[in-house]
Formats: structure tokens, C-alpha cells, sequence
């Protein structure tokens, strides 16, 4: 059986702190690592992405796994509705506009893992738009309604990213 793409480093390190149940967002999903360590943990989990090819080959991918992801192929703001996801894992993509729909997608108790890269990052590695890149310990600031749980502003297998886990309380 194929064990399918890698989830993030950070979601790897923390997958302690995961619910048994409820429903998972992996927002710009790509091929989908994080989703399927969100679906082999037990959560229904629903995978998004706006390439219609990259949603394709996830699809195909996963055929191989035996597991169960939804996935829709769709831009990241469209499927943010207030109070319905348990976690919302982000990796290797930043949209400051979304923080906002992020925090409130989160039911109550609900946790964030989002790992992106930083301006620390080489150029020639990660993205050429350096607007895509975080600044330094900007990824905490961007979730002021959520709680930290925990945060590596140089994460140790990618020290060119950021991660942070947050919780919402409120
Ligand atoms: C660098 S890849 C990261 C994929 C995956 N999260 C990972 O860490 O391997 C960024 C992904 O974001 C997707 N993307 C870019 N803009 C998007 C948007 N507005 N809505 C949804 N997906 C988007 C791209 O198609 C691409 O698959």
C-alpha cells in the first residue's frame, strides 16, 4: 500500500494533540500529505485546491491508499463557513486575507497547524514572490483570535518555515 505524499512537519510533530473525531480542512491542499495523516487519524477530512490537475492526481493517489478524502477542487476562501472544522491544517501557502475566515472556520476548541515558509528562505527556494513569504514571527500576529498552542519560527526539518499550532477559546 502506498503511504501517499509527507504532511508537514509540523502536523507530524503535534498529531498528539489531534481530536479522535470531527471534521478536518486541509486548505490548498496540493497532494494532499496532510489530509491523509487527518484521514489515517480518523477525522472526516476535506481537502481543497484550486488546480483541477492537482486535484486530479490527489484523487488518483489516494485510490492507492484505501482511505477516504474529500476532495474539492476550489479557491481556499470559498470554503470557509464560520464554526465547522475541528482543525484547518495550511502548509506552504500564505494568503493574509484569509486569517480572519481561518480563525472563525474553527468551531470552539478547534486547532490550527499552519506552516509556510519565511523571508529566511534562500532565494531560488520556496516561492519567487517574496509578499508570499512570512516576515519574522509574523505567522502568531496573523491569529490574534486564537490561542498558541505552539510555534517554531525555523521548524527543524524545514528551517526555512514557520509553523504554528493555535486553538480557538473564544
Ligand atoms: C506549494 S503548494 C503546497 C501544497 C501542500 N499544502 C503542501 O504543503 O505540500 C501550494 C498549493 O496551493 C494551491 N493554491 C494556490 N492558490 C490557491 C487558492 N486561492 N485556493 C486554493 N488553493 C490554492 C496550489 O494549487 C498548490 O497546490
Amino acid at each position: 500500500m502506498s503511504t501517499g505524499p509527507a504532511p508537514c512537519e509540523l502536523l507530524t510533530r503535534h498529531a498528539g494533540l489531534l481530536p479522535e473525531h470531527g471534521h478536518a480542512l486541509d486548505l490548498a491542499c496540493g497532494l494532499g500529505g496532510n489530509a491523509l495523516l487527518l484521514c489515517r487519524h480518523g477525522l472526516q477530512t476535506t481537502a481543497v485546491d484550486d488546480s483541477t490537475e492537482v486535484i486530479r492526481q490527489a484523487r488518483q493517489r489516494m485510490a492507492q491508499t484505501g482511505l477516504s478524502v474529500e476532495w474539492i477542487r476550489a479557491d481556499a476562501a470559498t470554503v470557509l463557513q464560520a464554526n465547522r472544522y475541528a482543525v484547518i491544517t495550511v502548509s506552504r501557502f500564505l494568503d493574509r486575507g484569509l486569517a480572519r475566515a481561518i480563525e472563525r472556520a474553527l468551531r470552539m476548541g478547534g486547532l490550527l497547524y499552519y506552516q509556510t515558509f519565511t523571508v529566511a528562505v534562500p532565494a531560488g527556494r520556496g516561492p519567487k514572490n517574496r509578499n508570499y513569504l512570512l516576515q519574522r514571527n509574523e505567522l502568531p500576529g496573523m491569529f490574534p483570535g486564537l490561542s498558541v498552542v505552539a510555534y517554531q519560527e525555523a521548524m527543524q526539518r524545514d528551517p526555512y518555515q514557520a509553523g504554528l499550532v493555535a486553538c480557538r477559546v473564544a
